[in-house]
């Protein structure tokens, strides 16, 4: 494996999983790069400061600030503890108020109890996720009755040209597979919105249980 290669092969482990120094850099580049995907997918929760929410996946934290903006609680879950502890540095405050929570764990076993939070984001994680109906499921479990699901995607018709990402794991699924995987789940379709980021695209899939 060339140079390139093993660097592309390097970058693409860190974005699914962000560890050590790496991956602190990792953590406030995505904050940059994901801005405007991230503050799009939260408006569209569409939240009342009244609420609870859910970020799955945080990466650099940037969405669990906005989230505390306009929610009541804040819960934010990942798998990176380098990410966990950026977010307990960058948080303390909150996280002694009590109005963030922060836990560890996949999108497939969320650490929270039944029917517990009023809205959920996540952005640029399905990448990552092998068994989607799983994911989706527990979602569903977590959600209160009505709440809403984001979900952020890059435009997979272009990520799928990208070799760094087909060769490096990605999985890149059409959208009607991840709109599918959503209803199975009891996660009906409220709206698709699309927008063009960073020279691709992306699409932002608004649902409610
Ligand atoms: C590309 S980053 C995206 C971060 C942020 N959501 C954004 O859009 O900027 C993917 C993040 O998802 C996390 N992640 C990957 N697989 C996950 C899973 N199965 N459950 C929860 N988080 C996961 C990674 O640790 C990483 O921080």
């Amino acid at each position: 494996m060339g140079l390139r290669d093993r660097f592309q092969a390097g970058l693409a482990r860190q974005l699914g999983h962000p560890s050590g120094l790496r991956g602190r850099f990792v953590g406030s580049a995505l904050n940059r790069r994901n801005r405007e995907a991230v503050v799009k997918a939260v408006a569209a929760l569409e939240l009342s400061g009244g609420e609870s929410a859910l970020d799955i996946g945080f990466g650099g934290g940037l969405g669990l600030s906005l989230l505390l903006r306009k929610a009541r609680t804040v819960h934010g879950v990942e798998i990176s503890t380098t990410m966990l502890d950026r977010a307990r540095t960058t948080f303390h405050r909150e996280i002694g108020e009590g109005r963030l929570v922060l836990g560890e764990g996949p999108m497939a076993a969320l650490p929270l109890e039944d029917g517990s939070v009023d809205a959920i984001v996540s952005t640029n994680t399905v990448y990552f996720v092998d068994d989607l109906d799983a994911a989706f499921a527990e979602i569903a479990r977590v959600l209160a009755p009505a709440g809403r699901f984001v979900l952020g995607v890059g435009d997979p018709d272009l990520m799928g040209r990208a070799r760094m990402l087909t060769e490096n794991g990605f999985r890149i699924r059409p959208v009607p597979v991840l709109e599918a995987a959503l209803s199975a789940a009891g996660l009906s379709p409220l709206r698709h919105e699309k927008f063009a980021h960073s020279g691709l695209g992306f699409h932002l899939l608004v649902t409610r249980k």
